[in-house]
C-alpha cells in the first residue's frame, strides 16, 4: 500500500532545492518503510482487490438453497452492553432457534456488508479463506431440517451438505464436550489456507487464524445481543470432524461454536 502511494507522490521542491517534508509526505514515507519491512517478512498486506473473493459452493450450483431473512441492522442491546455481558456459555435450554436468529448470527460471522462484497469480519487482502457451516439438530431451528448446511455469503443463504443430526458425533469428536450435543445448533468455521497463503506465503497461515478470531468474536457479540449464548471450542479431532461432516479437501476445521438459548 505504502509503495503504491509513494509512486503517486511527487513531493514539493523547496527554495533550497530539497524536498519539503510536509506532514503528509513524511507520513507516507513512514508507511512505505513499514510496507517494505512487512514485505520482507513475506506477508506484505496490499490494498483490497476491487472484487473480493466469493466462497466456492462445495455442494454444487444445482443444490436448492434455503434463503435467509434479511438481517436487521438495529438491536436491543448496545455494543458496549454486549461486550460487558459476553461470556462463554455452555448450558443450553431445550428450545429451537428461529431462522431470523440464525440469519443474524451468520451475517455477523461472514455476511456481506458492502456493495463491493466486503464482509462483517476483516480479511487479509479480502481473500476470505473461511467458510461457515451450520450443524442443525433435530428441531434445532424453526423451518430447517436437521443436517449440515454451508453458508453462502453472496446470496445470504444456506446450501444443505449433509442430512441427519450429527451433533452427538460432533460432541464425541470434540473430546466429548457434551454441551455440543445439547445446543440446537453449532457453527463450524473452516479455513482453506491456500486462498491466503497463495498471496502471502507462510505468513498467510497466521492471517487465517487471526481472521477466525475476528469471526468468533462477532458471533459471540451478536449471540449476546440476541439473548443467546455461545462458546468457541477449539479442542477437537480435525481429520475425524472433516470426515464426519464430509468437508471438501483442504478445509480445516478451526472453531466449533455451539449456540442456543443459554440457561
Ligand atoms: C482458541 C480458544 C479455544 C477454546 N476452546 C474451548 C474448548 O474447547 N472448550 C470450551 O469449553 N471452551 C473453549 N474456549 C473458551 C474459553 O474457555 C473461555 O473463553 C475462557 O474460559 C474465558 O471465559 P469467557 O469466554 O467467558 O470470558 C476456547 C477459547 C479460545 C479463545
Amino acid at each position: 500500500m505504502g509503495a503504491a502511494l509513494m509512486g503517486n507522490e511527487q513531493g514539493v521542491r523547496t527554495k533550497s532545492g530539497g524536498r519539503d517534508m510536509r506532514p503528509k509526505t513524511a507520513f507516507l514515507l513512514v508507511l512505505a518503510g513499514l510496507g517494505a519491512l512487512v514485505g520482507g517478512c513475506g506477508g506484505g498486506e496490499e490494498e483490497a482487490p476491487t472484487t473480493p473473493a466469493a466462497n466456492p459452493s462445495p455442494a454444487g450450483e444445482e443444490t436448492p438453497t434455503v434463503s435467509l431473512p434479511d438481517p436487521r441492522l438495529k438491536g436491543e442491546m448496545s455494543l458496549e452492553e454486549a461486550i460487558l455481558e459476553r461470556r462463554s456459555r455452555r448450558s443450553f435450554v431445550d428450545s429451537f432457534l428461529t431462522l431470523e436468529e440464525v440469519s443474524q448470527i451468520l451475517w455477523a460471522a461472514q455476511g456481506i456488508t458492502d456493495s463491493t462484497g466486503l464482509r462483517a469480519a476483516p480479511s487479509a487482502g479480502a481473500l476470505y479463506p473461511l467458510d461457515v457451516y451450520v450443524v442443525v439438530g433435530s428441531q434445532g431451528v424453526e423451518g430447517l431440517e436437521e443436517g449440515v448446511y454451508h453458508y453462502l455469503p453472496q446470496s445470504h443463504s444456506l446450501e444443505p451438505t449433509l442430512e441427519g443430526d450429527v451433533r452427538q458425533t460432533l460432541a464425541n469428536l470434540s473430546i466429548r464436550q457434551m454441551f455440543i450435543a445439547q445446543a440446537p445448533l453449532s457453527l463450524l468455521i473452516t479455513a482453506e489456507y491456500e486462498r491466503t497463503t497463495g498471496k502471502y506465503g507462510d505468513r498467510g497461515v497466521r492471517y487465517v487464524h487471526m481472521e477466525a478470531g475476528h469471526v468468533g468474536q462477532n458471533v459471540y457479540l451478536q449471540a449476546e445481543a440476541l439473548g443467546l449464548g455461545t462458546v468457541t471450542v477449539g479442542a477437537f479431532q480435525d481429520e475425524e470432524i472433516s470426515r464426519a461432516l464430509n468437508l471438501p479437501p483442504n478445509y480445516m476445521p478451526l472453531y466449533v461454536m455451539p449456540t442456543g438459548r443459554s440457561e
